[in-house]
């Protein structure tokens, strides 16, 4: 998924002030360009404080971007996500009654009073930023736009899940103190990093880009991994997966299932032939026809805590596993371990197809 957080701040750094009237930070030129950034996501998201201060519509207006969507095949309105532990969400928010797009709302506890008006995912371990990415991936979301507030931004980087940060500050609007107000912190050395800055008017426009984009490459390599996957024995018991292991350096190692050994799946059969080369795996990627898995009967380690192990910086694949033998949760259980997970959904039907020997 590719997470595009946004926020609008004053030059002293806050997202609102105290009172309860909402403060506009924005020009029209700035909102203008916010309805682009909107409408080129699939979600747009906002914390469950936000819905209560501001009861906000988060649709995308402008006639022109709508219409662009149509011709593009998607739908008109963005989907929209929002997460809550307090569960204190009242069903006529705008966020639920307003706009064509689901609704989706995380939450620690059931909500049966947002029944019919929004899916309520209920998750029973603490809810963290992997979580609720990977479950939104999972529901075809590909691009997510984060709007804020400040916890919900500090939650996401905290994660190291943002790939680009905008902040519109402008610089003629300074709150001074206002104890309670929001205002927009990130953990020190953060934003310690290249960004750029440009001006939309009277306001400032800083941009950072935590992750670029590798897309092409990443396709390339997931394509071979696919190809790799139909070298694979057609099983009853198993998924056909290819795998390609990129070094730091650019070196290349290939697997698939079974190749060496009936219990050997890809990642692993990749990973052997690196360390049988003397290739340093930490900071590798490794490239998955299928998620990695997490749990298996065959063998004792699975391929997500192999790579943890070895130290792999990314893991991208095209499909995530059907819950046909086990439930899997490679990807989550990777992110949680700080790997940068990308998964490009175009690719999965040709793995399906690989796989139709146990879809039929
Ligand atoms: N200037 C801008 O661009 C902009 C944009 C958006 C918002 N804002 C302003 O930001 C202010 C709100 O910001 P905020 O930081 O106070 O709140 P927020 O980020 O909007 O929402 C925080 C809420 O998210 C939920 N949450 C956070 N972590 C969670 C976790 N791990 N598990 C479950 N739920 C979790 C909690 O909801 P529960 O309390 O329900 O448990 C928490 O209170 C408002 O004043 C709004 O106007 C400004």
């Amino acid at each position: 998924m590719n997470i595009y957080a946004s926020a609008a701040v004053t030059a002293d750094g806050y997202m609102d002030d105290a009172s309860t009237e909402r403060l506009i930070i924005s020009t029209p030129e700035d909102l203008a360009e916010v309805q682009r950034l909107r409408a080129a996501s699939d979600a747009i998201l906002v914390g469950a404080e936000t819905l209560r201060r501001d009861n906000p519509s988060l649709l995308v207006r402008d006639g022109e971007l709508r219409a662009r969507r149509r011709a593009e095949g998607r739908p008109e309105d963005i989907d929209k996500v929002t997460f809550t532990a307090s569960g204190r969400l009242d069903p006529a928010m705008n966020f639920f009654t307003q706009g064509a797009g689901r609704k989706f709302v995380f939450s620690t506890r059931p909500l049966p009073r947002l029944e019919g008006v929004a899916e309520v995912i209920v998750v029973e371990e603490p809810l963290t930023a992997p979580l609720l990415v990977t479950e939104l991936e999972k529901r075809g979301i590909e691009r997510l736009f984060v709007e804020g507030g400040p916890r919900t931004l500090q939650f996401f980087a905290r994660a190291g899940l943002i790939d680009t940060l905008r902040l519109a500050v402008n610089r003629d609007m300074r709150l001074g103190a206002q104890p309670g107000a929001p205002r927009l912190t990130f953990d020190e050395g953060y934003l310690d990093v290249p960004h750029t800055c440009t001006r939309l008017g009277a306001m400032e426009i800083e941009t950072w880009c935590f992750h670029p984009d590798r897309s092409e490459e990443d396709l390339r390599l997931l394509r071979q991994a696919i190809e790799l996957s139909r070298l694979s024995p057609p099983s009853p018991t198993s998924y056909r997966v290819g795998a390609v292991v990129r070094t730091s350096r650019g070196e290349l190692f290939t697997g698939y299932t079974h190749e060496t050994s009936p219990t050997h799946h890809a990642e692993q059969e990749a990973v052997a032939k690196a360390l049988a080369a003397g290739a340093e795996l930490r900071g590798a990627s490794m490239y998955s026809s299928m998620e990695p898995c997490s749990r298996r009967s065959s063998e004792p380690e699975s391929c997500s805590a192999m790579m943890l192990r070895l130290g792999f910086a990314r893991a991208v694949f095209a499909r995530y596993e059907p819950d046909c033998f086990v439930c899997c949760r490679g990807a989550l259980d990777l992110r949680l371990g700080g790997v940068d997970v990308r998964v490009y959904p175009s690719l999965g039907a040709e793995v399906l197809e690989v796989n139709a020997h146990l879809f039929r």
